[in-house]
């Protein structure tokens, strides 16, 4: 690929809802980038927040695509359109980050990936956590084997979405498990097989599960725990918000969103954990300085959406049939 020598990189996000608020804040925060304009399905939207971020609203993503000042598109959409932009904005030639889950299917990733890589483009996923320092380190730890062997890994999630906001996204085996599947494999490795079961227990109405778990047995023999909960918070000491752990017999790490909270309501969230709008930070600064300017490659790929969405699939089969599911 060629890199990137201009002053600017503009970027441009198709989608304007709550996550392009973390998105434009990262930009904000990137030396060297500009947050060039949006298009948004609703104007109304479109036009408050261009406002807001201080960029153009375009008519349509046509128009966004084929301007020359963008150079990277941001596909901020709802997972069933990912595909339709994120083509859109490669045949045009532009550089992409798009967000989790990147696609339906696995076929949908991997023909993101046949595009790019024919196009000589980078188009890396939204895996924005690990993308922070605790997470690059506890890798590092692992390849260079200071851990030992590996006999235990933990991705935790239990943080309460009210029902009005869970209705936007799929259930939480889609919309959340995608996070913990690409973390686990950027931390450990894949899963030689697995297990998953889900329930609803807080949704009145949305027929979609707020809470699932998943029991693996990785291809390096470890085992490991998912679990992902929209229905409640944990309060108690030392919460499991965001918790993620690897254990081997030389040594253990731990990640946690609790390091660092606000007593102010985050987007979506009762508090503020400041992790989230970090994690975007550094994953746009990554994508934009690191890969477009200086040709690093992403620290995950579209290779690893793709297994991770075939992690989801199985996980998904295995709550269907009530039997582990081999991968
Ligand atoms: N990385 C993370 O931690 C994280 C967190 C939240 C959301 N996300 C992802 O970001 C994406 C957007 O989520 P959000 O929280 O901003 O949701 P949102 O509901 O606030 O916004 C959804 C966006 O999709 C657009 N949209 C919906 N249907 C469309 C259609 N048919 N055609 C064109 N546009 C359409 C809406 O106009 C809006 O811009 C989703 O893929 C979601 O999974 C990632």
């Amino acid at each position: 690929m060629a890199k990137l020598t201009k002053d600017t990189i503009g970027v441009g996000f198709v989608g304007a809802g709550d996550i392009s608020i973390l998105h434009a804040a990262a930009v904000r925060k990137c030396p060297g980038a500009r947050l060039v304009g949006l298009w948004n399905r609703g104007r109304e939207r479109a036009a408050q927040r261009a406002a807001e971020f201080g960029c153009k609203a375009y008519d349509s993503p046509e128009a966004l695509v084929n301007d020359p000042a963008v150079d990277a598109v941001f596909v901020l959409t709802n997972l069933e359109t990912h595909l339709e932009y994120t083509r859109l904005a490669l045949e045009a030639g532009k550089h992409v980050l798009v967000e989790k889950p990147v696609g339906v299917t696995v076929g949908e990733i991997e023909e993101m990936r046949t595009l790019a890589d024919a196009r000589g483009l980078v188009c890396v996923p939204g895996h924005n956590y690990i993308y922070e320092a605790g997470m690059v380190r506890t890798r590092e730890l692992v390849e260079a084997g200071d851990l030992g062997r590996i006999v235990s890994a933990y991705v935790m999630y239990n943080i309460h979405h009210p029902e009005e906001v869970a209705k936007r996204y799929p259930g939480v085996v889609r919309q959340i498990l995608t996070h913990h599947s690409y973390i686990l494999l950027y931390l450990v490795g894949a899963p030689a097989e697995l297990f998953a079961m889900k329930a609803t227990l807080h949704y009145q109405e949305y027929p979609e599960e707020d809470i699932a778990m998943v029991q693996m047995r990785l291809a390096n023999g470890a085992l490991a725990h998912f679990c992902a909960s929209f229905a409640a918070d944990d309060h108690a000491a030392d919460p499991w918000t965001v918790m993620v752990k690897v254990i081997g017999t030389a040594g253990s790490t731990r990640y946690s969103y609790r390091d660092h909270v606000e007593i102010k309501p985050g987007l979506v969230h009762s508090q503020t954990y400041t992790a989230y709008q970090g994690s975007i930070t550094n994953e746009v600064r990554f994508f934009l300085t690191d890969c477009l300017r200086h040709g690093a490659a992403p620290l995950s790929t579209l290779a690893d959406a793709a297994t991770a969405q075939r992690m989801i699939e199985a996980a998904e089969e295995s709550i269907r049939t009530g039997r582990a599911v081999k991968l």
